[in-house]
C-alpha cells in the first residue's frame, strides 16, 4: 500500500512537473510572438497612398481601353487600401477625411457597371479632384493628382483579351 501511495504521489509529482514545463513553454512564446508584433512592419500611409495612385492610374487606362473589369478590380484595390489605411493607420487624424471620397468611388463605380466610357471620364476627374481636396484638408496640398496623360506601365496591356 505504501509502494503504491508512493508511486502515485510521485506520477503526481512528475505531472506538475511537466504542466509547469508546458506553461512555461506558452509563456515563452507568448513572449516572442508579443516581441515580433512590436516589431513587426506596419505600412504607413504614405505607402498606402503610393499604392492608391498606382491603382488610381491602372483605373484610367482600364477604363480608356474600356476594359470594365479590370477597371472594377482597380477600383477594388482602392477600397482596400483606404480600409488597411483605416485598420492600419487609425492613429492618424487624416483617416477621418477617408469618407470623402466614398461617394466619388459610388460613383465611379456605377459608371464601371453602365460601362460608359463618358460618364467614367466624368466621375474619374471628380474623383481625382476628391484625392487633391482631401490633401488640401489633411495640409499636404504640395501633393497634387491629375489624370495620367502618358501610360506608365509598360509590361501591362490593358486591353481587353477575353
Ligand atoms: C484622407 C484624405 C486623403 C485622401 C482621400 C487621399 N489622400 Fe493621398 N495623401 C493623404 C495624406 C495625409 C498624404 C501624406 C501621407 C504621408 O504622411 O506620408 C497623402 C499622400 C499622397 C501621395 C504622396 C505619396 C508619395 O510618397 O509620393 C499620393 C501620390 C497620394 N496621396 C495619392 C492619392 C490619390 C491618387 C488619391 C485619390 C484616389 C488620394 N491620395 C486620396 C491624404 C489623402
Amino acid at each position: 500500500m505504501k509502494s503504491l501511495l508512493l508511486v502515485l504521489s510521485l506520477l503526481l509529482l512528475i505531472s506538475c512537473g511537466q504542466q509547469h514545463d508546458v506553461a512555461s513553454g506558452l509563456q515563452a512564446k507568448a513572449d516572442s510572438l508579443q516581441q515580433k508584433t512590436v516589431h513587426s512592419y506596419k505600412p504607413g500611409l504614405g505607402e498606402f497612398m503610393l499604392g492608391i495612385q498606382v491603382h488610381h492610374a491602372k483605373l484610367w487606362y482600364a477604363g480608356q481601353a474600356q476594359n470594365w473589369k479590370l477597371a472594377q478590380f482597380e477600383i477594388e484595390e482602392i477600397k482596400e487600401a483606404l480600409n488597411d489605411i483605416r485598420e492600419f493607420n487609425a492613429e492618424r487624424p487624416e483617416v477621418k477625411s477617408i469618407s470623402m471620397l466614398e461617394p466619388f468611388i459610388g460613383s465611379v463605380e456605377a459608371s464601371i457597371k453602365e460601362e460608359s466610357t463618358t460618364k467614367f471620364i466624368t466621375q474619374f476627374g471628380l474623383l481625382t479632384n476628391t484625392c487633391n481636396n482631401c490633401h488640401i484638408t489633411t495640409h499636404h496640398e504640395f501633393n497634387v493628382i491629375k489624370i495620367p496623360t502618358m501610360p506608365s506601365f509598360p509590361n501591362q496591356d490593358f486591353s481587353v483579351h477575353r
